[in-house]
């Protein structure tokens, strides 16, 4: 059983997207799949599996998690984890993907130290850079950016020994216009990433494929029988799947076949 944890201190960057079309290309190589999401007032992703389910479409698993106690910390948080990634392993499940939310919020540091692969998500503009690098800049300075997240991921990981894992940006929601701005981004993106020793990646570019399935359930990497495939899924199917092959890779799970890892 591995965790993939989806986060980003800044809204919209398509954390919830990538994670329903993730889970989706997952379930769809075999690898059994629950998704945990902290959005928990309006939970996208349940709607999305509720579509699903109407749509008559094989899903991944949207599960609650449920952390006893009055108000839960760091440490309850991930145990809370750690018990829903057992449970899912005791069921068959390989994959357990968290949809994190973009506050500095116990159960959202507790999702990133739990991980064995954390997926950000970052947009080519600069507002994002500011929320993930401490910057010289005066006004736009994060008071906690995300890069404190990752300083705090790597020391956890570091006591523990855990020597396999993974950290993927990835630049999402991309225009199809080249900007200079948006170079400007991407390159200072690539310099914090290599400090950072963190894999830069293409996320999910901006396309109309993915701005209607959450409301439709159905995923640019969705074959409906008898349906010819829309023209605007081509080509986000395409990226979707590589993106799901490279986490395949990384977590070196065997699509197709029931893995069984133990717990750590
Ligand atoms: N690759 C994409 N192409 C087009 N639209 C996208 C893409 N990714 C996300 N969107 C749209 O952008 C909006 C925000 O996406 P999403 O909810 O996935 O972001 P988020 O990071 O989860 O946001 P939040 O921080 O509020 O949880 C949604 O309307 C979604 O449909
Ligand atoms: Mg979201």
């Amino acid at each position: 059983m591995k965790i993939v944890t989806i986060g980003s201190f800044k809204g919209g960057t398509g954390k919830t997207t990538l994670c329903a079309v993730l889970a989706t290309a997952l379930t769809q190589r075999g690898l059994k799949t629950r998704v945990i999401e902290l959005e928990t007032s309006t939970k996208p992703l349940a709607r999305f599996e509720a579509a699903r389910e109407f749509a008559d479409l094989n899903s991944p698993n949207v599960a609650d998690l449920h952390v006893s106690g009055g108000h839960p910390d760091v440490q309850d948080w991930q145990m809370g984890f750690r018990n829903q990634a057992e449970e899912a392993a005791r069921k068959g499940y390989d994959v357990l993907l968290i949809d994190t939310v973009s506050v500095w919020k116990p159960e959202v540091i507790a999702a990133h130290l739990v991980a064995d692969l954390v997926i950000t998500t970052v947009t080519e503009s600069p507002v994002d850079l500011y929320q993930i690098m401490p910057t010289n800049g005066p006004s736009m300075q994060a008071t906690r950016p995300y890069s404190q997240l990752i300083d705090l991921v790597r020391r956890h990981a570091q006591k523990l020994n855990k020597t396999d894992f993974g950290w993927f940006m990835c630049l999402n929601r991309k225009s199809h216009l080249i900007t200079r701005v948006g170079e400007s981004v991407r390159e200072q993106l690539l310099d914090f990433c290599e400090e950072s020793n963190i894999d830069l990646l293409e996320g999910l570019v901006d396309r109309v494929g993915y701005r209607i399935m959450m409301e439709t359930g159905v995923t640019p990497v969705d074959d409906i029988a008898g349906e010819p495939i829309q023209r605007s899924f081509l080509a986000a199917r395409t990226e979707s799947r590589r993106l799901a092959a490279q986490v395949i890779r990384q977590l070196n799970l065997q699509p197709g076949q029931r893995a069984n890892y133990a717990i750590a």
